[in-house]
C-alpha cells in the first residue's frame, strides 16, 4: 500500500470513472489510500461515487464534468488538477457504436476515434510530461481483445483499442528510463453496464463469458510496473495467444468476427 502510494501517488485521475471498469478501478485506488480525481460526462453518478469513497476511505476526491474526447480535454484536465501531485493517470473511457461498418453513421465512428484514440493521446502525452518532470508515475491505457485483429460489427472500435495497446507498448519502452511506468491493460468481455446494454446473448459459457470488472482492475493494478501490456484473466490470456501467434490471421479474424456477429447481430 504505502509502496504503491509512494511511486503512483498520491493523487490519481481516473478517465471514465462514473461506472463500470472505471468506477472499479476507483474503488481500487481509493482502497489503497489514494486520492481521486474523478472525470466523466455526467457531474451525478461521480459525485454519488466520490460521496462513497470519501466516506468509507476517508480519502480525498474531486469531481470533474469533461467530454474526453473534446479538443479542449487537456485544458480541463488541466485546470481540474492544477496544484495536484497527479502520479498516476488511468484512461477508461471508450465509445464503441456496434453495428456493421457502413450501417453506422460516420460521425459515430469519428466519434469513437476522438474519445478511444485522441482522449488517450492527448492525455498521455500531458501527464507523460508531468510524470517524467516528477521523476516516476504510472499511466494506464484500456485496450479490448480485440484489439489483437480485426472484428466484424465492432471494426473501427477493434481498431482504437490496438492503437491504444501499441501507443500503450511504445510508451511503457519510452518511458521507463525516466521511473513512468506504461501499461495497457487488454480487457476481455467484462460485465459492465455498457457491455450488459450490447446485448440480451450474454455468454454464460465459454471463452467469451464474461468476467467481473473488479478482477480487470485488480490485475491491472498488479501488472503495472511489470509489464507492457497485461491481459486480463487466464481464458482471455489463452485465446490471446491462439488469436495472436496459434492461428492463421485468417482464422482468427473469421473466428472473432462470427462470435461478435452472434453476440450484436
Ligand atoms: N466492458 C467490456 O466488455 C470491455 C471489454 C474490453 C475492453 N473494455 C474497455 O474497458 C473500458 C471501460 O469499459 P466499460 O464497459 O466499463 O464502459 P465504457 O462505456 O467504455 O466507459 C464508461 C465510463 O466512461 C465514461 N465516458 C464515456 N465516454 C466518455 C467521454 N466522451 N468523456 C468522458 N467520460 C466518458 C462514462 O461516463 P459518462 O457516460 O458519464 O461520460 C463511464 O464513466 C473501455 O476503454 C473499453 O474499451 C471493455
Amino acid at each position: 500500500m504505502a509502496e504503491f502510494i509512494e511511486r503512483y501517488g498520491p493523487w490519481a485521475v481516473v478517465a471514465g470513472a462514473s461506472e463500470g471498469i472505471g468506477a472499479s478501478f476507483s474503488r481500487k485506488l481509493a482502497a489503497r489510500g489514494m486520492n481521486l480525481v474523478l472525470v466523466a460526462r455526467r457531474a451525478a453518478p461521480l459525485e454519488e461515487l466520490a460521496s462513497e469513497l470519501r466516506l468509507k476511505h476517508g480519502v480525498e476526491v474531486k469531481v470533474h464534468p469533461l467530454d474526453l474526447g473534446s479538443p479542449d480535454a487537456v485544458e480541463g484536465m488541466s485546470a481540474a488538477t492544477e496544484g495536484l501531485d497527479i502520479g498516476l493517470m488511468i484512461y477508461n473511457a471508450a465509445y464503441s457504436p456496434i453495428g456493421a461498418f457502413l450501417d453506422v453513421d460516420v460521425g459515430e465512428h469519428l466519434k469513437a476515434v476522438d474519445v478511444n484514440v485522441y482522449g488517450p493521446l492527448r492525455l498521455s502525452h500531458y501527464f507523460g510530461r508531468r510524470f517524467v518532470q516528477r521523476g516516476k508515475g504510472g499511466i494506464i491505457l484500456m485496450s479490448s481483445m480485440s484489439g489483437f485483429q480485426g472484428t466484424a460489427m465492432v471494426a473501427n472500435y477493434a481498431a482504437t483499442k490496438a492503437y491504444d495497446m501499441v501507443l500503450a507498448e511504445g510508451l511503457w519502452y519510452e518511458l521507463q528510463r525516466h521511473g513512468v511506468h506504461v501499461l495497457a491493460c487488454v480487457a476481455g468481455a467484462t460485465l459492465t453496464p455498457s457491455y450488459e446494454s450490447s446485448t440480451d446473448r450474454i455468454p454464460t459459457s465459454g471463452l467469451a463469458r464474461p468476467m467481473p470488472a473488479d478482477e480487470v482492475t485488480e490485475q491491472a493494478l498488479l501488472d503495472l510496473g511489470q509489464r507492457p501490456r497485461g491481459v486480463s484473466g487466464g481464458r482471455n490470456r489463452f485465446a490471446s495467444m491462439l488469436l495472436s501467434r496459434l492461428l492463421p490471421r485468417r482464422a482468427a479474424v473469421n473466428m472473432v468476427s462470427r462470435e461478435t456477429e452472434r453476440l450484436f447481430r
